[in-house]
């Protein structure tokens, strides 16, 4: 299976520092058949980035959208118009259901705008400290995941790339705090495990899971290595060059 390194910018850089960026990326990453680099740039850079980029080497997502079409949505962004100019979209960032407070209404809804927009929806879900710590990872993994598919046509699932960020993990310096290879092994497992008691075989084999929080070049091999995990989701380290570079040059190595 395709490997997936994605960077969530999240709300950093102007437009013309992502321009900069992107540049330097397009320059410093190699090509690689089996690997899909795609960076999720603020939304106001990703109209002319989408321009600049080649995306034979680096795709573009947005890091949100709202989930209708067109209309009295003040400040929103559809996906209606973000096609063509990403390919992907992340959707239930753990930031934008807690931040933004976005529902599980909202975020199976965009899924679905996503596809009917020819975007691919990189579907986030994870359980926060509390739900961890109170045993509830299951119960909420499961929610989130068959809630953000549920207006999903069978035909269009294996479209759909999940990503697990448990939330606890996103942003620590604290290596205590850093997920366990073998606690995302556990839970890319019981991923797989809902998605076939649900949708089958086929599906649950083929569907890409990537893994969120906290991803470094020193612990990056280590989470590509995990069965089940098949890319990275990188927040502040996809912020560095160097780092970003690193990380893609670890799955690269990982995938021959
Ligand atoms: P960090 O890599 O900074 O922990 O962020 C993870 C994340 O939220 C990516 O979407």
């Amino acid at each position: 299976m395709k490997s997936y390194i994605v960077g969530n910018w999240k709300m950093n850089f102007s437009v013309g520092e992502s321009s900069v960026y992107l540049h330097k990326l397009l320059q410093k990453l190699p090509r690689h058949r089996n690997l899909e680099i795609v960076v999720a740039p603020s939304l106001v850079a990703l109209q002319p980035l989408s321009l600049q980029t080649d995306r034979k080497k680096i795709r573009l997502a947005a890091q949100t959208a709202n989930p209708h079409d067109f209309g009295a949505y003040t400040g929103a962004v559809s996906c209606t118009q973000l096609r063509g100019i990403v390919d992907y979209c992340i959707i239930g960032h753990s930031e934008r259901r807690q931040l933004f407070h976005e529902t599980d209404k909202d975020v199976r809804a965009t899924v679905a705008a996503a596809l009917r927009n020819q975007i691919t929806p990189i579907l986030c879900i994870g359980e926060t400290e509390t739900e961890r710590t109170f045993g509830e990872t299951h119960d909420v993994l499961r929610d989130q995941l068959l809630g953000g598919l549920s207006e999903v046509s069978t035909e269009d699932l294996s479209k759909v790339v999940i990503a697990y960020e448990p939330v606890w993990a996103i942003s620590t310096t604290t290596d205590a705090r850093l997920a366990a290879p073998d606690d995302i092994s556990e839970v890319a497992g019981f991923i797989r495990q809902i998605l076939r008691e649900s949708y089958g075989k086929t599906i649950a084999t083929s569907l890409p899971i990537l893994y969120g929080g906290s991803v470094n070049p020193s612990n990056a091999g280590a989470y590509l290595t995990v069965p089940d995990v098949n890319g990275l989701l990188v927040g502040s380290a996809s912020l560095i060059a160097d780092q970003f570079v690193e990380i893609v040059e670890i799955a690269k190595r990982v995938q021959d």
